[in-house]
């Protein structure tokens, strides 16, 4: 996820600029800039890759401003590049803005502005909101800025700075972090803690809908109505380890944490204003495109591969077009039958596993129509694709893959109506209801999330077990399988998924006293069946815990542990029961001391074969 940083002070800004964006790597980028003041002037300077290829433009400069802003980016809009990457100005260089998260609303803001005569630069969302401000300022910046903000919709945390108002920084925060770090003579303002901490650990931490109004010697916080606030210092005691994961123990646990605003991120964008359609603008399919489509192949690898499992149940479901999934490394030397009529989808969080490279270069070779789900813009796989479609759960460090998946069902399921949409295969209300419904996940996932007591119990009662069953029908058994590997990768137990109708045969010779088995029981158009499967496990007295929906009042008839979830339709129940099973997976791994973020013998990303 990007990083930001500013200084206001009375030292040269852009030694703590680059320090400060040097402290905020660890979170992935791919371009970075900064912005000083030099006398009258505003002097930027950005570049793509590496911090270092920034120090080096900047190694000759002499910049002695003393208030400056400075980014890291990871590419959502536009690929990473050095017109892309950030600070942004105005037409004539008088406003700069440093922007993480995502303007909803760019697109007609933009064309307003081009039609208005202004002159854009890069493909960013961020740029709109400079020019925002060249439009909406009459001689008071913080007049301005309360204008742009309330003309720009989507999450977001700013700063921003003008050529004729030399003495301050404004910021404002939406839905992404933002911190103002309080020092003598000087302040500073960061996307996360870690940039500041080596220089003072009195914080504002930032509100929603909070903006900071930083000077050299002094801080406001204001609303958005301009009234001001009075709000209280925090004293940050992290050490700069504990400052990186945002507090958590660890990484996984953090972007756990992060769902339900990688979620709202990926979807809240493509969903139409009145709530009645799906938007997505990367694909321009019509109904021709999708009659020429006879087969539709779905590849991937681990975690994306269990996306795509959820993924063929969607599309077949909702736009009834017939979907095989398979493992990239299996596909590329299977003699796949595929040809014109085939639209092959490959989901990869980080755009660069080799397998599913050669699976997309395969399928290219064939002839298929092909179609990239990946996390990581400009990525190998997000160039090689014909269409590509982002997910925006920024980057995911943790080797085990947590956000990455639920914002890969987000877009398949998004994916799904947008071709049932085409395909006249969904009631206008039924589209109405699911994405009504869609809308409702991120807070249903912050509702699991606060609860995880009884989680982390059973962890500690069943994390020294050394098989451990997931079990579950339809949909249930593709989320069983991703609740099986997350448990096998990082606490290194014997964990399997298996259908429940299928546990008779054969693997039900394992089912003996004291086995632990999660059964996972959502799905109501099988429910009496998986009730009938729990009580085979549960009549060979394994430990049975079930994952159900909030009002089922039937399972904790039959079990000793029910962990319930908020009730949703059954297809998008999956973004919720996976939740309990992420953190099961973590806190048995902590039980058993494992490195939850650097798991034995995996990798992030796997570019050899
Ligand atoms: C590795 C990672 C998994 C990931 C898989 C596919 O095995 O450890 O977490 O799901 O690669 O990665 P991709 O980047 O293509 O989604």
């Amino acid at each position: 996820m990007c990083g930001i940083v500013g200084y206001i002070g009375e030292k040269k800004t852009v030694d703590f600029l680059l320090d400060g964006l040097t402290k905020l790597e660890y979170r992935g980028y791919d371009s970075a800039g900064v912005a000083v003041m030099e006398g009258k002037n505003i002097f930027v300077e950005k570049s793509v890759g590496r911090l270092d290829s920034l120090k080096e433009k900047l190694k000759n400069k002499t910049l002695n401003g003393v208030i400056g802003i400075g980014h890291t980016r990871w590419a959502t809009h536009g690929r990473p590049s050095d017109v892309n990457a950030h600070p942004h100005t105005d037409c004539h260089g008088n406003f700069v803005v440093v922007h993480n998260g995502i303007i909803e609303n760019y697109m007609p803001l933009k064309e307003g502005l081009i039609a208005r005569g202004h002159k854009f630069i890069s493909e960013t969302d961020t740029e709109v909101v400079a020019h925002l401000l060249e439009e909406n300022y009459t001689g008071d910046f913080v007049d301005a800025v309360r204008k742009v903000l309330s003309l720009i919709e989507g999450s977001y945390s700013l700063v921003f700075m003008s050529r004729e108002n030399p003495d301050v920084l404004i910021c404002a925060k939406q839905e992404n972090p933002l911190v103002i770090g309080l020092g003598k003579d000087e302040n500073f303002i960061a996307s996360d803690i870690p940039a500041i901490i080596s220089r003072t650990r009195n914080t504002y931490i930032l509100n929603d809908g909070e903006i900071g109004i930083v000077k050299k010697d002094s801080v406001k916080i204001i609303d958005r109505q301009g009234n001001a606030i009075d709000k209280k210092t925090f004293h940050v005691t992290w050490n700069a380890e504990a400052a990186e994961k945002g507090g958590y123990e660890h990484f996984m646990l953090k972007e756990i944490n992060e769902q339900p605003k990688a979620v709202r991120d990926t979807m809240s964008k493509r969903i139409a204003k009145d709530g009645a359609s799906i938007i997505l603008d990367e694909l321009n399919w019509d109904k021709k495109f999708l009659d020429s489509i006879n087969k539709i192949y779905i590849v991937a690898c681990g975690t994306a591969y269990h996306a795509g499992l959820v993924g063929k149940f969607y599309i077949e479901k909702l736009a009834r077009k017939l979907v095989e999934v398979d493992v990239a490394s299996e596909y590329r030397y299977r003699n796949p039958i595929v040809d014109e009529n085939t639209l092959v989808i490959v989901i990869s969080q980080s755009g660069e596993t080799s397998d599913t490279l050669a699976a997309l270069k395969e399928s290219r070779r064939l002839g298929a129509k092909t179609l990239a789900i990946t996390n990581v813009v400009g990525s190998s796989i997000a160039r090689q694709a014909e269409n590509v479609i982002h997910t925006w759960a920024g980057p995911e460090i943790a080797v085990a893959s947590t956000k990455a998946y639920t914002t890969q069902l987000i877009l398949m399921f998004m994916l799904a109506l947008y071709m049932a949409q085409i395909n006249g295969t969904i009631p206008a209300d039924r589209l109405k209801e699911l994405i009504c419904k869609l809308k409702k996940i991120p807070a249903q996932i912050s509702e699991t999330l606060s609860d995880v007591d009884p989680i982390k119990t059973f962890a500690r009662q069943y994390g020294f077990n050394e098989d451990v069953f997931y079990i579950g029908r339809s949909l249930d058994y593709c989320v069983a399988l991703e609740g099986a590997l997350k448990l096998k990768e990082i606490s290194y137990i014997h964990a399997e998924a298996y259908a429940s109708g299928e546990l008779k045969h054969g693997t039900l010779a394992l089912i003996v006293e004291g086995v632990p088995v999660i059964a996972l029981a959502t799905q109501k158009s099988v429910y009496e069946k998986t009730l009938s499967n729990i009580k085979e496990v549960k009549a060979r007295d394994a430990i049975v815990i079930g994952i159900a929906a909030t009002g089922d009042t039937e399972l904790e008839k039959y079990l000793d542990h029910v962990i319930y979830v908020p009730d949703t339709d059954e297809l998008l129940i999956p973004l919720l029961t996976v939740v309990p099973l992420q953190l099961l997976a973590y806190y048995a791994a902590i039980t058993r001391g494992c490195d939850v973020d650097k798991p034995r013998n995996l990798a992030k990303s796997v570019t050899v074969e």
